[in-house]
């Protein structure tokens, strides 16, 4: 039985060169896992905390070195000659070991870094992959890519309230072939976007920047990209879209910037159901405030028979928040981040119950994202629905998609024998 030898943190950089917290999992037989934990723009006020310096003399605060002696004095200690194989174990311990609600003492990013790079060790010591390794050989199918096209909010630069446009490929019969519908589709939108000498600069997360005069506008010029790159809008390809509503709701109301107007919340579902009528939408993510409760009723209740409406400040992947989002009957489907939450356990118990009450899963990255793909190989894994690793550009997001495929040929290959 292997054992824990050694566990290693140090700082490196994210996919927007900030600093973050690698962790790196050393067995006795040699072998090794790693994990980098990446971090968000646009949190949740409930998901749990990460450690960081706040050190303005080092990479403007975001230094982690308070998290890497958390490892190494706290953690390490305490896990060292344990099996890699003992995850739910390590994971309770981490989570007894931290003893706050939100993981605040010895930080998501510690506590997720060891509870994922534990699994890595432990799937390459089988000599598997992680996806192997958590479903035990049973995976079976690829979730559904969502495409990020246009960022607003947040992810922007003050170009629209919307934090993200995005496409989904609807009929697609294969992972391969959602993929080139996204590219199609991207492709089409650079060209567009040139043609009307826009700008084509990209955000944190891979999509286009141009400055939008409504929000609407964002749609409106995805449906076009949809049309010029051949495909039929709500047969082929649906719309889809991050509100990330949390980020312009104040006292009460949806402050829309970009279109000079506040609505409240009951003018507000009012408008989201008018672009329902107006466009091919298949998902929103986060229509509505994290804490709007009433609303996200309101709003579940009058669009949750059409169309997909994801949880993601508003559950941030937090099993007590989901359950009462179930009781309240609130949203029909969850976005999963493991950092929200920050242990690989807890991660895997949430999915359970949002599979047990039919909820879709749709699998995350963050904005500030790492070349670590173990998020493609969690979502096969544990079946997710979906998944959103960004636009079809920059590494941190393609390495996710070249993952998946290659977990796809994994899955054809065992299916073959
Ligand atoms: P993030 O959020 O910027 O905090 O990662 C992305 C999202 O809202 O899905
Ligand atoms: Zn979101």
């Amino acid at each position: 039985m292997p054992t824990i030898m050694d566990i290693r943190a140090r700082e490196v950089f994210d996919s927007r060169a900030d600093i973050t917290l690698e962790v790196e999992v050393v067995l006795d037989s040699g072998k090794r896992g790693r994990s980098i934990i990446p971090t968000g723009c646009s949190k949740g006020k409930h998901e749990a905390i990460e450690v960081r310096d706040n050190d303005p003399r080092r990479f403007s605060g975001q230094g982690v070195l308070r998290a890497i002696d958390i490892v190494h004095t706290v953690i390490k200690p305490r896990l060292r000659g344990m099996s890699p194989y003992a995850q739910d174990e390590i994971d309770r311990m981490l989570i007894a070991l931290d003893g706050t609600a939100n993981k605040s003492r010895l930080g998501a990013n510690a506590i997720l870094g060891v509870s994922l790079a534990v699994a890595n060790a432990a799937a390459v010591h089988s000599n598997q992959s992680l996806c192997d390794y958590v479903s035990r050989g049973q995976a079976k199918s690829m979730p559904q890519p969502i495409f990020s096209m246009l960022s607003g909010g947040m992810h922007g630069d003050g170009n629209c309230d919307f934090q993200d446009y995005q496409v989904i490929a609807l009929n697609a019969a294969h992972l391969e072939a959602a993929l080139q519908v996204g590219k199609n589709v991207h492709m089409a939108l650079k060209a567009l976007l040139m043609a009307r000498g826009i700008g084509t600069g990209v955000s944190g997360t891979g999509g286009f920047l141009p400055p939008l005069s409504s929000n609407e506008q964002g749609l409106a010029l995805l449906l076009e990209a949809i049309g010029k790159a051949g495909y039929e809008p709500g047969v082929d390809v649906g719309l889809s879209m991050d509100i990330a509503a949390e980020m312009f709701f104040k006292d009460g109301r949806y402050h829309l910037a970009a279109e000079g107007r506040t609505l409240t919340t009951t003018a507000f579902i009012d408008y989201l159901a008018s672009l329902c009528e107006r466009y091919p939408i298949v998902l929103m993510e986060d229509p509505l405030g994290e804490d709007d409760f009433e609303g996200w009723i309101a709003l579940t209740r009058r669009l949750g028979g059409q169309i997909e409406l994801v949880g993601d400040d508003l559950f941030t992947t937090n099993l007590a928040r989901f359950e009462q989002g179930i009781a309240l009957k609130m949203a029909n489907s969850i976005l999963v981040k493991p950092n929200q939450v920050g242990t690989l356990s807890e991660t895997m118990s949430l999915v359970a119950s949002a599979k047990a009450a039919g909820y879709g899963v749709v699998f995350s990255r963050r904005s500030d994202e790492t070349e670590d793909t173990s998020i493609a190989d969690l979502a096969v894994a544990l079946n997710a629905t979906k998944v959103k690793f960004g636009s079809l550009a920059r590494t941190e997001a393609m390495g996710k998609y070249n993952q998946l495929l290659r977990l796809q040929d994994a899955i054809a290959d065992a299916q073959a024998v």
